[in-house]
């Protein structure tokens, strides 16, 4: 049987929706830190095309436009980090954004310190409270963009972060920046809301018995 609701879908969406057209745009997402090449060779971008894509085994993918020196890094060597830096350190994310490592050497600019990690010979940041270290799997061509999916084989958290008692990460410590794509604003975290897979518990259980 037709249900007749009186409106149609088109209808609502007209008034109450602006349709923005194909688009890029997700938000909001992480402004992070990408680091690539080795010893006096590395460099650092500024990546926000980024998103975790498996757990088992974890692995995150990236994606940045092909002519960037990045990409000439990780092609040589198949590795690279990824290196979230604290709402405190934008202008040396933007900055790492602006300017191209074939032009300048990112890490004399910014000061920030790139130190051996434990799995790979690409560094990580030493300022960034979380960094990742990852092996390319994969590598794919899509449009302008090299998109690399990387195993991550190590992380590494700044022990400030980290709950002395119960081991816990603290967010609050950690104070991720994060980016909204669309208005090209960096922004930190707000407060927190809730539990992960315990927020929606209640209206599950509700649900189940109605
Ligand atoms: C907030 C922000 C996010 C960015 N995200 C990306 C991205 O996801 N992919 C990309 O190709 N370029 C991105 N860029 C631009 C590169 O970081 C920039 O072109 C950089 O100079 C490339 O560096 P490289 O040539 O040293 O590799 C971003 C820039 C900013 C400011």
């Amino acid at each position: 049987m037709r249900v007749e609701v009186g409106i149609s879908t088109r209808a609502i969406a007209t008034r109450m929706k602006q349709q923005r057209g194909a688009s890029d745009v997700m938000f909001p997402i992480p402004a992070a830190l990408l680091v690539s090449g080795r010893g006096e060779h590395a460099n650092v971008m500024t990546i926000a095309w980024i998103g975790m894509m498996s757990s088992t085994p974890p692995t995150i993918g990236v994606s940045m436009i092909s002519s960037h020196y990045s990409v000439e890094l990780i092609n040589a060597t198949r590795e690279f980090t990824v290196n979230f830096p604290s709402a405190k350190q934008v202008e040396v994310v933007d900055y790492c954004g602006l300017v191209s490592g074939k032009k300048r050497n990112k890490f004399n600019d910014t000061g920030l310190t790139p130190i051996a990690g434990a799995k790979i010979a690409t560094p990580i940041i030493e300022e960034c409270p979380y960094n990742m270290e990852c092996v390319v799997t994969e590598t794919f061509e899509l449009g302008d963009f090299t998109m690399f999916l990387g195993e991550i084989v190590e992380t590494h958290i700044t022990t400030t972060c980290i709950d002395a008692e119960t081991g816990k990460i603290q967010v609050t410590q950690l104070d991720p920046l994060v980016y909204c794509a669309v208005i090209r604003e960096y922004w930190a975290l707000g407060a927190k809301l809730g539990n992960g897979f315990q927020a929606g518990r209640d209206l599950a259980n509700r649900l189940k018995m109605s």
